[in-house]
């Protein structure tokens, strides 16, 4: 245990060590740009440890005692900016004509099962933004495809015989925690406009808590977009600000990953800084107004 006050030099070999744990844990890549940051976190996760060297706690990591200190310093290098509403062109794509053409076939074919998947939500501004988008349109189609079904009072939030399924996942717990409580600050909700606070949020204090009804369409989980196990079926995926921090190979091997978990002719929807341009040619590229999203092509057997 160390009492002096001196910062522990990071050597070289360390770095490069735990960097290569770090990328095999999680699929972060730090390079030269961002190895400061890195470096930054692991001084404070040596300090909380009270280990004297880099070495004793690459030592303590790849233990089977040091699993839990694994997932926290994995969560401390995490970067978990967002928020409401974000990439508006890509959302009116989104929710003016995916959904629409989404709905459109899969009526035909009697399927009313919506799952979508939120993969690196944060603290889930992203996922509610989709729920209140699906609510949006889903209200907005059966107005103009209604089915010859009897009228509930009150009208629920997804008509029958609709069925919506979110799934909102992360690798870091504390974020997952504050998405599932749903309540959020005035700065947070700057982005959200008067009609979306008074319909799907109530006030209590001086904070915004997502309705009830909205949170019923989301399931809040941990999980690693680095393991070869993925949530299977989903119609569209959004996976935003999230490659932008792996290398090429592992943004290779997770388009890879979600062209087989998404159902014939889905979306998945990248950030605004990333593309899929060079790493696939098995997604299509739809664009419109500003928006881009990408379509899965199926390729025949
Ligand atoms: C910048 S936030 C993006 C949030 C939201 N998608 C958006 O665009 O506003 C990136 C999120 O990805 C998560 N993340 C990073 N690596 C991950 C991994 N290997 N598996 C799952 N989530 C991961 C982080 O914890 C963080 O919450």
């Amino acid at each position: 245990m160390s009492t002096t006050a001196i910062p522990t030099p990071l050597t070289e070999a360390e770095l490069k060590l735990l960097q290569a744990l770090v990328y095999q844990e999680c699929g972060m890549h730090f390079d030269e740009r961002r190895a400061h940051f890195l470096q930054d976190r692991l001084h404070r996760r040596l300090k909380e440890c009270q280990l004297d060297s880099f070495y004793s706690y690459y030592r303590l990591l790849i233990s089977n005692e040091g699993k839990e200190e694994l997932s926290r310093l994995v969560e401390n290098l995490t970067v978990n900016e967002t928020s409401f509403f974000r990439n508006k062109a890509q959302l009116d794509l989104f929710h003016k004509f995916i959904l629409d053409d989404i709905l459109r076939k899969k009526q035909a074919r009697r399927d009313y099962t919506l799952k979508i998947w939120s993969a690196g939500c944060s603290t889930g501004q992203e996922p509610y933004t989709v729920a209140m988008l699906i609510a949006d349109a889903l209200a907005y189609y059966q107005l103009r495809n209604s089915l010859p079904l009897p009228e509930i009072t009150p009208r629920p939030l997804i008509p029958p015989p609709w069925r919506v399924e979110v799934l909102a996942s992360d690798i870091s717990y504390s974020v997952l925690r504050a998405a599932q409580s749903g309540t959020y600050s005035d700065v947070q909700m700057q982005t959200v406009d008067y009609s979306y606070r008074l319909r799907y949020f109530d006030k209590i204090g001086d904070r915004y808590a997502v309705k009830k009804a909205v949170k019923e369409l989301i399931h809040f989980d941990f999980h690693n977009l680095k393991t070869e196990y993925l949530p299977q079926r989903n119609d569209v995926i959004f996976c935003r600000n999230v490659m932008m921090y792996f290398d090429e190979a592992e943004q290779k091997r997770l388009i890879e990953k979600f062209y087989r978990c998404l159902n014939s002719e889905g979306f998945l929807f990248v950030g605004h800084a990333e593309s899929l341009l060079g790493l696939t040619s098995r997604f299509a590229m739809v664009h419109r107004h500003n928006g881009t999203a990408y379509q899965r092509i199926e390729v025949p057997e």
